[in-house]
């Protein structure tokens, strides 16, 4: 079985992308042949500063690897390196309807905003059929908002199959990652980027610090006994602590006498020290961008070789003559 997801490098990671999607990631190579890509080429579609794409795309590499996906266990590599993805998205854009894009969310949102949207983010869905279709993949995690586009690349790819009478291009199915644990923002909130209630994974403690005091809570007094089940600060100190831990502590708010201050200095204290080993193998990683490059590119050496496998099958279905090999 092949697990293929795709991250796109528009921000830095947060509690929730970690612990939302990227730790499952992680979790995921150890037991199936597993490929991840930094997708640039979608974050073309909302970056437009060429700097600025660059160094996010450097950063989600080394966020990844630091925070413990093995070369080792899982091919990583950047969608842009694999040029037979824009290729494939072409012949995939030959079969797809108009109907089936206009139905997808980043498109229709934006329209029903009365934004214009280009050629890009209309098919964006396709580049993302591309994705998964190059490589036979069989399984795919995304978070619920993706899911959508997993069906429209289910839909492209019967479609070809159906029209070329060919097997060539292999169904795959979404798993929805696990979002039981809604990782709650420093308002209370969904955490998310775009609401600035975010914690960022490799933020300077300093700053974490501050994010996590200004945690919104009730008015409860010092001495009044608190409830953990419902204040982000404790399910947040969920995440980062052991069982014995979040017992200790949901004792300390039910007997009172515990302010949220303290509560909030236990969960900045638990989570510079999560994160400790990944912040000191960021700085290692950093510091050697040669040993980062080698890994992007042997990456990138696998994907191609599977996805060049696939790519003549789809070639060859649909009546494109063979290469006559010029490189
Ligand atoms: P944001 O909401 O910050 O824009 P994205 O939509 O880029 O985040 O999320 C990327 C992935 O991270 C999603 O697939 C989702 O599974 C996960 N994720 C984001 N925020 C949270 C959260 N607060 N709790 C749990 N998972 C989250
Ligand atoms: N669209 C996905 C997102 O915004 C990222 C992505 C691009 C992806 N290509 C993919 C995810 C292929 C899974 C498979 O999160």
């Amino acid at each position: 079985m092949r697990v293929l997801s795709g991250i796109q490098p528009t921000s830095r990671p947060h509690w929730g992308n970690y612990f939302g999607a990227i730790a499952q990631y992680i979790e995921l190579q150890h037991h199936e042949q597993a490929f991840y890509f930094i997708a640039d080429l979608h974050a073309l579609t909302t970056i437009r500063n060429a700097e600025q794409l660059r160094e996010y795309s450097r950063d989600a590499a080394l966020d990844l690897l630091a925070l413990g996906l093995d070369p080792a266990q899982a091919t990583l590599f950047l969608q842009s390196d694999v040029p037979e993805i824009t290729e494939l998205t072409w012949l995939l854009m030959t079969v797809t309807q108009m109907s089936l894009l206009e139905k997808c969310h980043a498109y229709k949102d934006k329209k029903a905003k009365g934004l214009a949207a280009d050629a890009g983010l209309f098919t964006y869905p396709v580049l993302m059929a591309a994705d998964i279709l190059l490589y036979d993949s069989d399984i795919v995690p995304v978070g619920a908002d993706q899911i959508q586009h997993i069906e429209v690349t289910r839909d492209i790819a019967q479609r070809f199959n159906s029209i070329y009478e060919t097997e060539a291009l292999t169904l795959p199915t979404g798993k929805t990652l696990d979002a039981t644990a809604k990782v709650p923002g420093t308002d209370g909130e969904k955490m998310s980027k775009s609401y600035d209630n975010a914690i960022g994974v490799f933020e300077a403690p300093k700053r974490m610090r501050k994010k996590i005091m200004s945690i919104k809570t009730d008015s409860k007094t010092v001495e009044e006994p608190k409830d953990p089940d419902n204040c982000a600060i404790y399910a947040l100190y969920q995440l980062f602590a052991d069982k014995d831990q979040q017992a200790e502590l949901a004792d300390r708010y039910r007997a009172g006498g515990m302010g949220y201050g303290d509560a909030k200095q236990a969960l900045y204290e638990s989570a510079v020290e999560y994160f400790a080993p990944a912040r000191e193998r960021r700085e290692e990683l950093a510091a050697d961008p040669a040993t980062v490059q080698d890994i992007l590119r042997d990456g990138a050496i696998a994907a191609r070789r599977k996805g060049q496998e696939v790519l003549d099958r789809v070639r060859s279905a649909c009546g494109l003559v063979a290469r006559v090999g010029t490189d």
